[in-house]
């Protein structure tokens, strides 16, 4: 039967129609901002739409293959609608005021940077944060960064950087959380908040941004921009929840990555962007390229032509292009030749506007600007400490004997090595506006301390093969009671484009070490490091090893408290270090295969190899402490769950049995027995990091819900299998104490 629309009904429909006009389209849930930016959308021409999904860089700070622009010209012409490396109230204000003052809708721009790891005062690089395993101080520290960079006229910050590293040969496993997605998720959150706060219209709260979307820590031979090959599974299960969880927290943009994934480039995969991102997750910020990505389509060879990476990238979800110059013309050019549609251009800027708006530039554009707040707030004496208190808490001690490690009271110390007075290095690679004149190395602070009863000897380079300085090193440590070496990676030598093939200590630093090992001191070496390096060759050349990662600002107080004993360390491994190259990809949460290999003695046609260890110098989540810590008494409230039930408590009694007050990280992990496809032999499901006075004993207790157990099963649903598990508990990922339940349909 012919349908026929009645006169009623076109009515009804006509005030339908009506009233959605007046509603302005919801973009920021706020109905002023709504229609200031439908208002803008109804006005802008389409050049100047597609002007907004550009982002330039300044050029007086370059963070990639750089390029040139006439920047003035592109921000007057209404081409620029973002731009990053521009830092600094008075500098942000001036391009701000071109925006504002010298176009015809005088649309602010929005200006990001990288605030990785802090802006003046710089914090630990993020992998040395993830060793603290403390959420509250990770926090605390972006909350600082967001503090400093938005008094310096920045609004958005590419950060958190959320890639899971299981291969430290990656020099980007410094600006990450290391190799557990668990983990990597607390973190993620705890970095948003830092970041966002709960307004991000606060001149003191800045737009965060989850990069880079995905898998691109999972390089192939650990080289960075190289290739990724990873299953959906594997990327469900292991590298995604990182970023759905910053949806979840609010994130305001996302970063595609330089990776292809799987044949598809990250900046140019719709599965990734459009069909994970929007449809499932529901994300509804916006998407900007990584440095150059859009670009480097022609490279990847799935675009020809500049224009094709144009085209193939914006349909494919990416809606802001950083530095490739390629949005602007050529979207407006497709537009016009029906390759891209107009309505998904009015979208991006839309979500692009919604951003302006939440964070209150389109009310006043100038309110990140004010150069007496930059004044005040940049290096506060409260924001040096905040970074002391959080580098003494990510240091990993990896073996004390003969207890080297605190320095002896009036002890005298022969501190030598190349990263024991290098301003530059402790601050990292990512460091920002980081400014080595800020930094207090362990030289000087040593120096402060220990007074006349401190030596120093460079007694090498980082990296090269001099080694004219080891007989001064060796006089030092003659002269002393005990030697603190300071050995490890320049800053330099971790970060983006900075891989490495080999992981041992460069240059001639383990050398440096047997020569000091021979004068019979008890020597403690101290390793900055962007990364896990294999350290098995160099172990016995000293007695203490502390992993310092690369601790920031306050490197030299924060080592201080620690060879003192004022603080006893308590950081734990984010990733698992290596006894070599050879066995990487190394991580604690590996498949049992079909012939494991039982702990301790090689067994032959098992799962090994015929020259080493299947085991890791040092597992995930090993660290030790000035104190000693015992678990015991583990005992579970039921050893049954139900689907419908709430939850299951596993507790246990920690004691702190040695003879100092210390902080201690009780981890909780979890093994499914039989799935639908093969388990982890055991994954991290909680942590807590507790302080406990000598002697003090207290429990612990972790919770399990259903919802824990749930995997990606066999026909790819998400969901739990009734079953058993085990559980762990302890201060590592080898932890024994153990129980076991049922999960029950
Ligand atoms: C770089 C990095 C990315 C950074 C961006 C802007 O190439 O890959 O992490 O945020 O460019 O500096």
């Amino acid at each position: 039967m012919k349908s026929r629309i009645t006169p009623v009904c076109l009515l009804l429909l006509s005030v339908i129609a009506v009233f959605a006009q007046s509603t302005p389209e919801a973009w920021t849930g706020n109905a002023r901002w709504d229609v200031r930016i439908n208002d803008l959308l109804g006005k802008m021409t389409l050049e100047e739409k597609v002007g907004q999904l550009v982002q330039l860089s300044s050029q007086d700070f370059v963070t990639g293959p750089a390029t040139s622009s006439d920047v003035m010209a592109e921000i007057r012409a209404s081409h620029a609608g973002s731009m990053l490396n521009v830092t600094g109230a008075a500098y942000s204000r001036k391009l701000q005021t071109v925006a504002v003052k010298e176009t015809r809708l005088g649309v602010p721009m929005i200006f990001g940077y990288d605030v990785i790891h802090g802006f003046r005062t710089v914090f630990p690089i993020p992998l040395g944060q993830a060793a603290s395993f403390d959420m509250q101080a990770i926090e605390a520290s972006e909350r600082i960064s967001a503090n400093e960079a938005t008094s310096a006229g920045i609004h958005w910050t590419f950060s958190p950087m959320v890639d899971i590293a299981r291969d430290p040969r990656w020099g980007r496993m410094a600006e990450g959380s290391g190799e557990d997605t668990y983990l990597g998720i607390q973190i993620a959150k705890a970095r948003i908040h830092g970041f966002q706060g709960d307004d991000l219209s606060k001149n003191d709260t800045m737009l965060a941004c989850a990069k880079h979307f995905a898998a691109y820590g999972a390089a192939q031979a650990g080289r960075d921009y190289f290739t990724t090959e990873v299953s959906e599974r594997t990327m469900r299960e292991d590298y995604l929840p990182p970023f759905r969880a910053c949806v979840d927290a609010g994130v305001g943009s996302f970063m595609a990555a330089f990776n292809d994934l799987n044949g598809l480039p990250a900046s140019a995969n719709p599965w990734l962007l459009k069909t994970i991102l929007r449809q499932e997750w529901g994300f509804r910020g916006f998407v900007v390229s990584d440095w150059g990505s859009v670009n480097e389509l022609k490279y990847h060879g799935v675009a020809a032509t500049g224009k094709d990476a144009a085209r193939v990238a914006f349909n494919a979800g990416v809606e802001m292009d950083m530095e490739s110059k390629l949005y602007y013309p050529n979207l407006v050019t497709l537009v016009k030749e029906g390759l891209v549609s107009e309505e998904s251009i009015r979208v991006a800027v839309g979500r692009v506007l919604a951003a302006k708006a939440k964070l209150g530039l389109l009310d006043d554009p100038f309110r990140y600007t004010d150069e007496a707040r930059e004044k005040a707030t940049i290096l506060s004496p409260d924001n040096l400490e905040a970074a002391r208190d959080l580098a003494r808490r990510t240091f990993v001690l990896l073996q004390n004997l003969n207890g080297t490690l605190p320095v002896k009271k009036d002890a005298k110390i022969a501190l030598v090595g190349p990263l024991a007075d290098a301003a530059k290095d402790q601050i990292g690679c990512w460091h920002g506006r980081g400014d080595p004149k800020d930094s207090v190395t362990l030289r000087a602070a040593f120096a402060a301390t220990f007074g006349d009863r401190l030596v120093y000897a460079r007694g090498c380079d980082v990296r090269s093969d001099d080694t004219s300085g080891f007989a001064d090193a060796v006089a030092a440590a003659k002269k002393a009671d005990v030697v603190v070496a300071v050995v490890g990676e320049s800053e330099d030598m971790s970060g983006e484009g900075h891989s490495r093939a080999e992981l041992g200590l460069p240059g001639r630093q383990a050398q440096l070490l047997a020569e000091l090992r021979k004068t019979g001191k008890p020597i403690a070496a101290l390793v900055m490091c962007g990364r896990a390096l294999t350290l098995e060759s160099v172990l016995p050349l000293a007695d203490s090893w502390l992993v310092l990662w690369h601790p920031g600002t306050m490197a030299g107080p924060a080592v201080v408290d620690v060879v003192t004993g004022a603080y006893s360390p308590s950081g734990k491994l984010p990733v698992t270090f290596p006894r070599s190259v050879g066995q990487i990809p190394i991580f604690y949460n590996h498949k049992n295969t079909g012939r494991p290999q039982p702990a301790g003695e090689r067994v032959q046609y098992r799962s090994n190899y015929i020259d080493s260890p299947n085991s890791p110098l040092f597992p995930f989540g090993f660290g030790l402490s000035y104190s000693k810590f015992t678990y015991d008494n583990l005992r579970l409230s039921s050893k049954k769950l139900r689907e419908g039930d709430a939850e299951i408590k596993v507790t246990v009694t920690l004691k702190n049995a040695g003879n100092v007050d210390a902080d201690e990280v009780a981890q909780f992990y979890v093994r499914d027995l039989v799935g639908s496809v093969t388990r982890p032999v055991r994954e991290l499901k909680g942590f807590q990091k507790l302080h406990l006075k000598k002697g003090e004993k207290r429990d612990v207790t972790f919770t399990l819900t259903p919802a824990d157990l749930a995997f990606w099963r066999a026909d790819m649903t998400y969901g739990t299998e009734p079953g058993r598990f085990e559980v762990f508990v302890g201060g590592d990922s080898d932890a024994t104490l153990s129980g076991s339940f049922e999960l029950l349909k």
